[in-house]
C-alpha cells in the first residue's frame, strides 16, 4: 500500500514485509497486522514509555502484562489514536498497520478507531437500549442492510444474544457487569474492526464472568486480532498467544519510563522468559 494512501475504509490486502526485530530482541518472520517501531509515548514533557518495538500478530491474541504505571494503557491507547485527546500526549517512532503509519499527516483518526475497536475496562454501555448500544455505530456509520441481522450478528459473535435475544428493547443498564462487558465487545464488533484493543477487560467482572470473556476471546480469533492488557498474568498465560512484558526503568536524571523488556510466544514468555526481570516478575519476585 502507498505511503499517502490513507484510505482505512477498507481491509487492506497483507503485503509481505522483511522480518523486523522487536526491542526485545525477538525475530518476527510472519507480516503481523500492525508493527510498533520504536515508539516513544509523551504526556507534554514526560516521557512515559520509551522506545517501544513489537509486532500484532494476525488472528492471535497479544498480551501486554507488566506492573501498574509501566505504560501498558498507553502503548494500547497509541495502537488506535486514543492517546490523541489528551493534552500534550503526543507519539514518536512509528505505529504501522498494514505497513501504514496511523500517525501519518493524511490519516483520520475516525477510520483508524474504526478499523481498530477498544474495550474499556469498566464497561460503559450508553444508557439506551441493549439493541441501541450495538445499532450505535452501524447507524452512526451508515451501514447497508438490515440493522436487525447486524446486531443479531454482533451480539452472536459476543456470546450474548441468547441472554438478550428476548429483551432487545429493555436499557443495556440492568444487565449484570459481565453481560455489560460483552455487550460492549458487540458494540465494538457491530462495525467489524479488524483489531480489537482491550484494556483489562474483566478487572471489574467476577471469575465467572470472566472466564466468559476468555472463552469469548478465544472464539474472535477466528475473526478478529486481539490486543489485550491485562495485571493478571494466569490470564495472560491463559488466553494469548503473544506476551509482551513491560516494566518502568529509572534513567540517570531519577525519572521513570516504561520500557518493553521481552516479547515473545506466551508459553515461552512463561516457562523460559529469556530476561531476568521477566523471570522475577513471572515468578511473584518483583512487582
Ligand atoms: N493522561 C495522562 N497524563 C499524564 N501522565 C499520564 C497520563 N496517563 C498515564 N500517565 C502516566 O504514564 C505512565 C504510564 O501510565 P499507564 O499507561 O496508565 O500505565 P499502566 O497501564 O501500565 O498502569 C504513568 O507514569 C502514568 O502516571
Ligand atoms: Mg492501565
Amino acid at each position: 500500500m502507498a505511503h499517502n494512501d490513507a484510505d482505512l475504509t477498507t481491509r487492506p490486502s497483507v503485503s509481505v514485509h522483511a522480518p523486523g526485530t522487536t526491542s526485545a530482541g525477538v525475530m518476527e518472520s510472519t507480516a503481523p497486522v500492525m508493527q510498533l517501531r520504536d515508539v516513544s509515548v509523551y504526556y507534554g514533557s514526560y516521557e512515559a514509555v520509551r522506545g517501544t518495538s513489537m509486532p500484532i500478530q494476525q488472528n492471535q491474541v497479544t498480551a501486554m502484562i507488566g506492573p501498574s504505571g509501566c505504560g501498558k494503557s498507553t502503548v494500547l491507547r497509541a495502537l488506535n489514536r486514543m492517546n490523541d485527546p489528551i493534552p500534550g500526549a503526543r507519539v514518536s517512532g512509528e505505529v504501522l498497520y498494514h505497513g501504514q503509519d496511523l500517525y501519518a499527516k493524511d490519516v483520520d483518526p475516525i477510520q483508524v478507531r474504526r478499523r481498530i475497536g477498544m474495550v474499556f475496562q469498566k464497561p460503559n454501555p450508553f444508557p439506551k437500549s441493549i439493541f441501541d448500544n450495538v445499532a450505535y455505530g452501524l447507524r452512526i456509520n451508515g451501514i447497508k442492510g438490515r440493522l436487525d441481522d447486524h446486531v443479531e450478528e454482533a451480539l452472536t459473535q459476543a456470546a450474548l444474544w441468547d441472554e438478550v435475544k428476548d429483551k432487545l428493547r429493555k436499557s443495556a443498564l440492568a444487565l449484570s457487569g459481565g453481560q455489560q462487558q460483552r455487550l460492549c465487545i458487540a458494540r465494538t464488533i457491530a462495525v467489524k474492526p479488524e483489531v480489537i484493543l482491550m484494556d483489562e477487560p474483566c478487572s471489574a467482572l467476577d471469575p465467572i464472568a470472566t472466564a466468559k470473556i476468555e472463552d469469548l476471546m478465544f472464539e474472535l480469533t477466528n475473526d478478529y486480532t486481539i490486543v489485550i492488557v491485562t495485571h493478571n498474568m494466569q490470564q495472560a498465560a491463559r488466553v494469548s498467544h503473544y506476551t509482551a512484558f513491560f516494566t518502568a526503568e529509572v534513567d540517570e536524571k531519577q525519572v521513570r519510563h516504561g520500557r518493553l523488556v521481552e516479547f515473545s510466544q506466551t508459553g515461552k514468555l512463561f516457562t523460559n522468559p529469556a530476561d531476568k526481570r521477566t523471570e522475577d516478575y513471572i515468578t511473584g519476585r518483583f512487582g
